[in-house]
């Protein structure tokens, strides 16, 4: 059945968009569709200061230019940031946030932060000038099973820094379960989550069944389909805790499909017409522009954006995009699993 809705323009509060020619060939599908997006500072090296972080953001606009997209730029936590920086970040309009990763979490996490402990001093003073922790939260640890490393991670790390500083802002990213959904569903305040278009989708049957499908190789990897479940439920739930991160993380199929494959989806492309589906199936189109568009941008602080979007909803099946070939790699963009009818269309408008 067609149909159509109108929302105001979405943004995507976790990306990545790499950089050199991979981010000139990834970063239009993003600029298209979202009006801002919160970048992810996982470069090697890693974006650990306030002036390489302005240097990136310049990248990414020269590789956005034509399009109405505001980048806003996050700083990688190690170990030895130092509070100068921190008091920097919190004065600078483009920083919106410091990333913690575990070390050795994810891709490209090696320097991130081995113990929180080390780090105190630093969220203690984030607490104080009101700068958001972006925290990828998983637990590294091989005597812990990869499906329960988020739940862990949230018993064993983030309710005693929460305990420990009530004032930070907190954000879980990309959250995966049930456990994450309810924890952040009973916090009171200072705590949001992201939430991806694939892991409303996908569960760990998607990767493993029938054959490995590394393209639905991420972290943290999907779970069960009651995890699944879960998030899907919280993010057309209205709540506005909950709101759109991508996590798009374009690999070529080169790092992807090897025998130690990096985790990672390319989803930009699809993202939206993903989560139009997702809300249209659950009855819950309605509040598709809360957890694309209103949610994050208040967790932040910020206003909404002014122009609109409208989405379409078409009798035929739409294409899938392309791999895109860069530099002679190919990368391969999400492969939904079921089809998508979906289509963004731009209203006038601009966005500052
Ligand atoms: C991300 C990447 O490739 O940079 N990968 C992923 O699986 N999500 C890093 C991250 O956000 O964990
Ligand atoms: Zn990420």
């Amino acid at each position: 059945m067609a149909g159509q809705l109108s929302i105001i323009r979405p943004d995507d509060w976790h990306l990545h968009l790499r950089d050199g020619v991979m981010l000139k060939a990834v970063a239009p599908a993003s600029a298209m569709h979202f009006a801002r997006a919160m970048i992810m500072p996982n470069l090697v090296p890693p974006i650990t200061d306030v002036e390489s972080a302005h240097q990136y953001r310049a990248r990414i606009l020269e590789a956005t230019k034509g399009h109405d997209f505001n980048p806003y730029m996050t700083l990688y936590l190690t170990e030895d940031m130092s509070p100068g920086t921190i008091r920097a970040a919190a004065k600078d309009a483009h920083l919106l946030a410091v990333k913690l990763y575990p070390a050795g979490a994810t891709t490209n996490s090696a320097s991130g932060v081995r113990d929180i402990a080390r780090v105190m001093p630093i969220l203690e003073l984030m607490a104080e000038l009101g700068l958001p922790l972006a925290i990828h939260g998983e637990v590294v640890d091989d005597a812990v099973d990869i499906f329960d490393r988020e739940k862990v991670f949230i018993e064993t790390q983030l309710e005693p820094l929460r305990r420990a500083l009530p004032d930070l802002r907190v954000v879980l990213e990309h959250i995966t379960t049930k456990d994450a959904v309810d924890y952040v569903g009973a916090s009171d305040k200072n705590l949001g989550a992201t939430i991806t278009a694939h892991h409303l989708l996908i569960t760990r049957n998607h990767i493993l069944a029938g054959g490995i499908r590394p393209h639905y190789y991420c972290l943290p990897v999907a779970k069960r389909e009651t995890h699944r479940q879960a998030l899907v439920a919280a993010a057309t739930s209205g709540n506005p805790r909950y709101f759109f991160g991508s996590d798009s993380a374009p690999h070529s199929d080169t790092a992807k499909l090897a025998p130690c494959g990096c985790a990672g989806i390319f989803t930009a492309p699809v993202a939206m017409a993903c989560l139009a589906e997702i809300f249209d199936s659950e009855n819950a189109l309605d509040r598709l522009e809360g957890f694309t568009s209103i949610h994050g941008a208040e967790f932040y602080g910020l206003p909404l954006n002014e122009s609109r979007i409208t989405l379409r909803r078409n009798d035929a099946q739409a294409s899938l995009p392309l791999p895109l070939d860069i530099g002679g790699e190919r990368v391969v963009a999400f492969d939904p699993t079921r089809p998508l009818y979906w289509s963004v269309e731009h209203e006038h408008g601009h966005d500052g």
